[in-house]
């Protein structure tokens, strides 16, 4: 009887209900999964969580490792933290080598290979994942949902994002709104790696897959360079349009 009465009260429910008890579902494991982010016994010996290297809720710590060890940026063996803010919007497959389609498997690989744990359960795999998609990006007042500047943007920010669409060719690659996309690509610097998001990137660098440049104008001025050459564009871009397009990667 009582069984038949929860089974009427399940059946009675009104959509929006159901759709709550999934919401709750999903904040249950997104709450698993943040303990789990915070958790050194996921790494071999206790040494580090997932925390260590991206700090503040998912973010980077700005450095650059093989394995666990912090090596000098640009060394070719290593691989910069990037953050994992708006990581549940990104386009791109996951890891600098831009070639893994599934975040569990990107994440088992860290876990058992970067941080030498134990081989992790399905299920810790799926709430670590869920915790990572759930990271807002950081603000970005000037943006609209679209990617777009707002009507209230700096005068610079809109120059340079007219640049950044138009003659610079960067939208060829980096396409809003996260400003990435599928399929890695090679510019040049060592290999095919994945066309990174652009969001928050004033905070990511040091830049590039092995963290070789420490400012953006580095980075923006590589990237023309390899654009220019491979489009045989006749455009240039002076010093002022290359600091409106840092003013526009600034908004992002
Ligand atoms: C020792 C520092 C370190 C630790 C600990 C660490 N990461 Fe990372 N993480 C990195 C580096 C470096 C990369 C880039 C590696 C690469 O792509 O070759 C990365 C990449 C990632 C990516 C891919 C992001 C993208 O946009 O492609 C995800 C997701 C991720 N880490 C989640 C985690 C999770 C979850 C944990 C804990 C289980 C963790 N990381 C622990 C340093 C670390
Ligand atoms: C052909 C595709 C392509 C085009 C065009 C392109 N990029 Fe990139 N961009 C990449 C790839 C691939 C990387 C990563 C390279 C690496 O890690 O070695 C990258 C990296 C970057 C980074 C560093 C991000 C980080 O987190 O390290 C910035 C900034 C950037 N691009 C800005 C630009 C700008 C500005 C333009 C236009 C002038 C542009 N890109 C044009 C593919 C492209």
């Amino acid at each position: 009887m009582k069984r038949f009465l929860v089974i009427a009260a399940l059946v009675a429910l009104p959509l929006p209900a159901f759709a709550q008890g999934g919401a709750q579902a999903n904040a249950q494991m997104i709450d698993k999964g943040r303990a789990l982010f915070n958790d050194k016994s996921l790494s071999g010996g206790a040494q580090v969580s997932c925390a260590t290297c991206h700090p503040m809720n998912g973010h980077t710590d700005n450095k650059t490792y093989v394995g666990l060890d912090v090596v000098p940026d640009g060394d070719p063996r290593g691989r910069s933290t990037p953050t994992l803010w708006g990581a549940g919007t990104r386009q791109a497959e996951w890891s600098w080598a831009g070639n893994i389609p599934s975040i569990e498997t990107n994440i088992r690989g860290i876990i058992v290979n970067r941080m030498k744990g134990v081989e992790p359960a399905k299920e810790a795999l799926e709430a670590l994942a869920a915790y990572v998609k759930s990271l807002p990006n950081g603000p970005a007042p000037f943006l609209s949902p679209d990617g777009m500047p707002r009507d209230n943007a700096p005068a610079d920010v809109k120059r340079g994002y007219d640049l950044f669409a138009g003659k610079a060719g960067c939208m060829t690659c980096h396409v809003p709104a996260s400003y990435d996309k599928k399929g890695p690509e090679d510019v040049g610097s060592g290999g095919a790696f994945k066309v990174p998001s652009l969001r928050n990137v004033s905070k990511t660098g040091p830049y590039f897959h092995d963290g070789r440049f420490k400012s953006l104008d580095e980075a923006v001025t590589f990237m023309w360079d390899f654009y220019k050459k491979k489009s045989d564009s006749k455009d240039t871009l002076g010093d002022a349009d290359k600091r409106d397009i840092v003013a526009f990667l600034r908004a992002l």
